[in-house]
């Protein structure tokens, strides 16, 4: 089984540059289905689900030409089907996006139900109330999502129940081509939504207000090429950053950042005692201190990052004092922290809460990663572990992090990927 070993503990050091958006990445991709013609992409984070992504455009007929390994040209004028294979869009949550994109454009759109990381019920609901309200039907039936329209869909308002990144992106997608004036209320804030929209409007797109609660997308009737566009960067990816030099008392310049973006993040390392300084593109982050221990509670952006939580859990854990965690988005992201307690973390988990009491020392050990983010926060609690600690299940962590060994080698940390002979590089 594929692994990654880490011998602690380090003190971290030196530069690293944070690659592009994942979240925004898989859902632009899906958007340039929008397009008939052909979109240039840069900063495009090389991930797996970014090549799952890819698989599935090429399945419905998309031509895909690689200039380097984070830029491409996507060529979406020959699509010859709407239905995208079930083995491809089960694995990844994002896979949603297919539906919002196809349906604008084709009027017609099937994958199947979204996979991803478990972190509880993730329903899709809301995403099937905005496509109804602009006139689709739509069937879920034996693991797949069928959306269709008679006639072509029409201009409506829609209010979400709950604020959700997904269904707000999968709306905007499904309003673009749409004629007349769609409003679209309590929508996401994050920066991956203002990043589709932007991409969205540098290709002719109308969408105004991506970013507050309310975005409204005045129809057009085609999408026209795109010259090219940068994906904004991973600001989870910068925060694992940020959280690496804090917890190991180093000292880190992270690169090609938005500091804005990182503004959650960034106030509660403070609380903890990190020294954040921030610049134009760049912020560097160094701890001298055992972290003090500091309350976090999840919330929808600007909050904090329900993604950042389990690298957050692992500083407090080994803080000098008592923290809590509230997760308000999932019902069900503590599985990890079984896998710190082997480490010797003391953690108390039930249901959305977890009570976490800083130990002095954390011990390497076996442990499996259990989704993308958890996966994360093993490697964290391996640099600052005594002896060696082996992660499990990192296909998970290449779902997310581009070159994340080759990013913590080059800041002194002793990590090796141990990969598997006859193992498929392309899933
Ligand atoms: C996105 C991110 C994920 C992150 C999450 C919250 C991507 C690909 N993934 O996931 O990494 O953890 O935002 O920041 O961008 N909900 C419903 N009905 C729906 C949709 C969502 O009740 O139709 C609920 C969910 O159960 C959850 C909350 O809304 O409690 C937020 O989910 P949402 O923002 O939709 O998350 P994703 O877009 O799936």
């Amino acid at each position: 089984m594929d692994k990654i070993i880490i011998d602690g503990p380090c003190r971290l050091s030196g530069e690293v540059t944070i690659s592009g958006a994942k979240n925004a990445a898989v859902a632009i991709l899906p958007a340039t289905l929008l397009v008939n013609g052909k979109c240039h992409l840069e900063n495009v984070p090389d991930i797996s689900d970014i090549r799952a992504t890819i698989k599935i455009l090429k399945s419905l007929g998309s031509k895909v030409e690689y200039i380097t390994r984070n830029e491409l040209i996507i060529d979406n004028s020959n699509i010859t089907t709407v239905e995208a294979p079930y083995d491809l869009t089960c694995k990844f949550r994002a896979s949603y996006y297919l539906l919002g994109a196809l349906i604008s454009r084709f009027g017609k759109a099937q994958i199947s139900l979204p996979g991803g990381c478990n972190l509880g019920a993730r329903p899709i609901d809301q995403h099937i109330k905005a496509f109804e309200k602009l006139g689709a039907t739509v069937e879920v039936k034996r693991g797949n999502v069928y959306a269709s329209t008679k006639n072509k869909l029409s201009a409506g308002n829609i209010f979400f129940d709950v604020v959700s990144v997904g269904a707000t992106i999968n709306a905007i997608l499904a309003a673009t081509l749409v004629p007349g004036t769609t409003t679209i209320e309590n929508c996401a804030k994050e920066p991956h939504v203002v990043d589709v929209a932007n991409f969205l409007n540098s290709m002719g797109a109308n969408i105004k207000g991506a970013g507050t609660d309310v975005i409204k997308v005045t129809g057009v009737e085609a999408l026209k090429q795109s010259s090219s566009y940068a994906v904004i960067p991973d600001q989870i990816e910068a925060g694992t950053f940020m959280v690496a030099a804090a917890i190991t008392k180093g000292n880190i310049l992270i690169k090609n950042c938005i500091p804005k973006h990182m503004e959650p993040i960034t106030a509660k390392l403070q609380e903890a005692g990190a020294e954040v300084t921030e610049f134009e593109d760049t912020i560097r982050v160094s701890m001298n201190d055992t972290p003090r221990p500091i309350n976090i509670k999840t919330m929808a952006y600007p909050g904090f990052p329900t993604d950042m939580q389990p690298q957050i859990c692992t500083l407090i854990a080994i803080s000098k004092g008592t923290g809590m965690i509230i997760e308000s988005i999932w019902e069900s992201r503590f599985q990890y922290t079984d896998e710190l307690i082997k480490m010797g973390a003391d953690i108390t988990a039930h249901g959305r809460t977890a009570m976490i009491k800083g130990v002095d020392t954390l011990y390497g050990c076996p442990v499996a990663s259990h989704d993308l983010r958890a996966g994360a926060a093993m490697i964290l609690a391996g640099l600052v572990a005594h002896g060696r600690t082996e992660v499990y299940n990192v296909h998970h962590i290449e779902r997310g992090y581009e070159n994340i060994v080759d990013k913590f080698k080059k800041l002194g940390a002793k990590i090796e990927f141990v990969r598997d002979n006859g193992r498929d590089e392309n899933v």
